[in-house]
């Protein structure tokens, strides 16, 4: 049984053609899946349906293996936590700390234990700083921060994470990706998320969906996905920097392995100009 899987999944908003058109996604335990599409390719519209906000029009979606009804949505909600790609759709308390709050607080915890989780996502996201100030207030990026310590204090199982780099700075990314190679090792939560920075997918993803036009139109390892150079072009999606210089520099005769992340591309250079001067 897959944590989340969709079944032929379409959905229409009203009166607009497909933006959804046959999907089927599947998400299994401890994963990190990308998403990636152009503009209007359904990537939110996809999201949307993890957690019951969207019901499909048509084809289904299945939760732990079961569909999302009226009674058990709140208990779905619990088990995925979203991040919007629009930050102000998501922050209304009046101070962070209490925004950050608001989740574990409606799951009943207890004050110690709520407090221990808003502090350790406030951290995580480096904005215990931040903590008093009022979230209409802030700067798109910390408010993306607060968005996503948000949905981290929730401990969901799964987290979906729509757009979660776009508008933070470096060192933001950074402890982003880092926080999420952590969980890798510490929990077994799965983490779905979009981007369009190709270049940082292979740093956390072992899965990827390519959508276009409501379809997904390639998926596999991130091997498997970025050596499809002429599909991505077609649907107006980049390759990583690291297998686009390499490609180029093997297609001029050096001989350097292919790599996608920093790590391996750092290998690779070392390992083609080992004893030469
Ligand atoms: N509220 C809406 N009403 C009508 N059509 C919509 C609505 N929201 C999105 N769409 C359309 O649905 C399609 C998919 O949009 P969606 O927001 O899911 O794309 P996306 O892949 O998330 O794009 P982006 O990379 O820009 O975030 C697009 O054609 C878009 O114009
Ligand atoms: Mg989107």
């Amino acid at each position: 049984m897959h944590l989340i899987e969709t079944r032929d999944l379409c959905y229409s908003y009203s009166g607009s053609s497909r933006a959804l058109d046959g999907i089927n996604f599947i998400a299994p335990r401890n994963a990190r899946i990308a998403v990636l599409g152009s503009n209007g390719a359904g990537k939110s519209t996809l999201f949307k349906h993890f957690n019951g906000i969207f019901k499909p029009t048509s084809g289904s979606i299945l939760i732990r293996g079961e569909p999302i009804t009226k009674q058990n949505v709140r208990e779905v909600r619990k088990f995925v936590g979203i991040v919007f790609q629009n930050a102000d759709d998501q922050i209304f308390a009046p101070t962070v700390e209490l925004d950050v709050a608001f989740g574990p607080t409606n799951l009943g915890l207890d004050e110690e234990t709520i407090h221990h989780r808003v502090r350790e996502a406030l951290h995580i996201m480096g904005i215990e700083d931040l903590a008093g100030r009022v979230p209409h207030h802030l700067s798109g990026g910390e408010k993306k921060r607060v968005a996503i310590a948000g949905a981290i204090a929730m401990e969901p199982e799964v987290l979906v994470l729509d757009e979660p780099t776009a508008g933070l700075d470096p060192k933001g990314i950074h402890d982003l990706l880092g926080f999420i190679s952590d969980l890798k090792k510490s929990s077994g939560m799965t983490v779905i998320f979009s981007t369009h920075d190709v270049s940082l997918v292979p740093e956390i993803a072992d899965y990827i969906y390519v959508m276009s036009k409501g379809r997904i139109v390639a998926q596999g390892t991130v091997a498997e996905v970025f050596s499809q150079t002429e599909l991505l072009k077609s649907v107006r999606l980049d390759v990583p920097h690291y297998p686009k210089l390499i490609k180029s520099l093997q297609e001029k005769g050096i001989p350097v392995s292919m790599a996608f992340t920093f790590e391996e591309a750092e290998k690779a250079f070392l390992e083609a100009f080992k004893g030469r001067s």
